[in-house]
């Protein structure tokens, strides 16, 4: 494959193509987004948050910490950091899509915190914002579908202050014997049907379930984090390799 294509799901790609086609999925999809989460993951999605924002770990006192949450969408990950900080926890959600934006300012409003949380349309791959203004990066299922992998990573490294952490959450592979082909009949048989009940459309929950399978293995995404600059890079699978967490800080 060229330097110039990439893949959309399974289907080979230009590069410069793949933003739209995901943009259309995310579109297509945003009022559906949390009820599909939730029915697709058997509410499995909500311990793996809790995970991730455990490894973030904003401060109970008072002290002000910022964190950047990109591909944010709904505000999920945003929402569940400002509730487990102090006072000073603000949160900054970040996505290309303004459906996804929509929904996370009427969840943020529906749940009070909307003065906690600030909602940024913008690319990963060329943050509007400034060099090592925030404690803390996440990106829950989201970096997979951009594009140039390297460029947000680099996006993550250039925003985060000295001593902030890096967290990023992301479906992996499956290498229990067993989980593993159950887990490839439930992703392209059930996952697909359910999209087309649910949410009117089984294609963008196909490209969903392809895009998982064509993300690098974990220890190669690590390799990818350590290039990027970042130091102290961990991995750590969940849920039989379902989904992996990594990590790496800014020092
Ligand atoms: C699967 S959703 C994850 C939403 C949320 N983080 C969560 O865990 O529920 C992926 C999100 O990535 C966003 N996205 C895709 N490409 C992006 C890019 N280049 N920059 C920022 N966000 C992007 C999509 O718009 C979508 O909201």
């Amino acid at each position: 494959m060229g330097d110039d294509a990439t893949h959309f799901g399974f289907r080979q790609v230009p590069l410069e193509d793949k933003q739209a086609l995901v943009d259309d999925v995310f579109a297509t999809v945003a009022r559906r987004y949390d009820l599909m989460n939730d029915l697709m993951t058997g509410g499995l999605h909500r311990a793996w948050k809790d995970d991730l924002v455990t490894l973030v770990d904003p401060p109970q006192a008072p002290t002000p910490f910022h964190l950047i949450d990109v591909a944010g969408g709904t505000g999920d990950i945003a929402f569940r950091v400002i509730e487990a900080g102090g006072r000073g926890t603000r949160a900054t959600v970040c996505d290309i899509n303004a459906e996804m934006l929509a929904v996370g300012r009427e969840r943020a409003a529906e749940r009070g915190c909307d003065d906690a949380v600030a909602f940024l349309e913008a690319n990963a791959e060329a943050l509007p914002l400034a060099d090592r203004s925030f404690d803390a990066y996440t990106i829950a299922f989201g970096i997979r579908n951009v594009p140039r992998i390297e460029r947000a990573l680099a996006e993550a490294y250039r925003v985060l202050k000295l001593g902030g952490r890096f967290v990023c959450l992301e479906f992996s592979a499956v290498d229990v014997p067993g989980l593993d082909r159950l887990y490839e009949l439930y992703s392209f048989n059930v996952i697909p049907a359910l999209g087309r009940v649910v949410a009117g459309d089984a294609e963008p929950y196909r490209y969903l379930v392809e895009s998982i399978r064509r993300f690098p293995r974990p220890r190669a995404f690590a390799a990818m984090i350590e290039a990027a600059g970042f130091r102290r890079v961990t991995v750590r699978p969940m849920s039989g390799g379902i989904v992996a967490l990594h990590s790496g800080w800014r020092l």
